[in-house]
């Protein structure tokens, strides 16, 4: 769990310090807190959506917008969740809910939550700001808040940054790179996997990954620290939670074709997920398998080669 800096006295000041959260955790987009209202929910932030909401506000823009545009994709959210109850059972999908919220946020909250990145469009906050949003809720993973009494671990496939492609000359050596790194991180990760008891349910999660993939065309998010966790309860049994498995933002981002997708800027994510399920399968001893036909992406196209694209 990564600490965020100036979280803490910022959840302290008013006017947050009514509303009784506590920081629990952050990923690449989201940013979880458990809240004294519930303690079966936790509510989750979408860093994208409060600095859309943010600027708007301050640029004078109709916050209704926003608004509009999270309903929209809360109901394609939804569908994807169904698909995944489907493929993998309803008691593994923790769903997500949503109430409509008028959050206060002040310059020390929005520095703190958006990082540094945006620190400027933190600093054009005056006092408060009212921002109305639309608060996703989900049910708190028992196995991630004590860690002590659950043992967990969790599935993840490693993602390159678009960075480390830098001065690749061909697609084939991009290829070639994702490839090393994928076998290297899924070889360590099968083997903790067989040695502390996952071996069958692991098999379960990848025949659930594969079912949902064949039906949906769509990855399961396993870039991400907990996103699909494995645990042994009290009780002894090995079970899993997909707890983050959508990927981030608007669908149609994720939806498109390596045919219009010129800069390659999704191809790591879904060649390292190719690879990454199909070498895990196999290293799981799986006869189940990925076919490039089976992603959205490379649907009616091979896999691409020649030069790397200029950016
Ligand atoms: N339902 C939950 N119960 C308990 N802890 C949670 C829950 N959801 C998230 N967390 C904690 O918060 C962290 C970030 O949550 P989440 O994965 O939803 O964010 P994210 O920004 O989408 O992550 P990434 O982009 O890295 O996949 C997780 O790593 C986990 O430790
Ligand atoms: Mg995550």
């Amino acid at each position: 769990m990564k600490q965020i800096e100036g979280i803490e006295d910022a959840l302290e000041s008013e006017p947050l310090a009514r509303y009784g959260l506590t920081y629990v955790g952050s990923g690449a987009s989201k940013v979880c807190f458990e809240t004294t209202g519930s303690d079966r929910k936790l509510i989750k932030v979408d860093r994208d959506d409060l600095a859309s909401a943010i600027k708007l506000a301050l640029d004078g823009g109709d916050t209704e917008q926003v608004f509009s545009l999270q309903k929209k994709r809360r109901n394609a959210y939804q569908e994807q969740e169904d698909a995944l109850a489907a493929a993998f059972g309803p008691d593994h999908v923790l769903r997500k809910g949503a109430f409509r919220f008028t959050v206060p946020v002040t310059p020390e909250i929005a520095a703190a939550v958006l990082g540094p990145k945006r620190k400027t469009l933190a600093s054009r906050i005056d006092g408060v700001l009212e921002i109305r949003s639309l608060i996703e809720t989900q049910q708190i993973a028992e196995e991630l808040k004590d860690r002590d009494a659950y043992r967990t671990i969790d599935m993840q496939i490693p993602l390159m940054d678009q960075d480390d492609f830098r001065g690749t000359q061909n697609v084939d050596t991009a290829l070639r790179k994702i490839d090393g790194m994928t076998s290297r991180h899924i070889d360590r990760d099968a083997r903790q996997l067989k040695e502390n008891g996952y071996l069958g349910i692991a098999q379960e999660v990848i025949r659930g990954m594969v079912a949902y993939t064949k039906g949906s065309g769509m990855m399961v998010d396993l870039f991400g620290t907990d996103n699909v966790t494995l645990f042994t309860g009290i009780d002894g049994k090995p079970d899993f939670h997909l707890v983050d498995p959508i990927l981030p933002g608007p669908r149609e981002l994720w939806d498109q074709n390596i045919s219009s997708d010129t800069g390659f800027s999704l191809l790591r994510h879904y060649y390292s997920y190719l690879c990454g399920v199909n070498k895990l399968a196999e290293a799981l001893g799986m006869k189940e398998r990925l076919e490039p036909e089976d992603l959205v992406y490379f649907k009616g196209a091979s896999l691409p080669e020649g030069e790397w694209p200029k950016r």
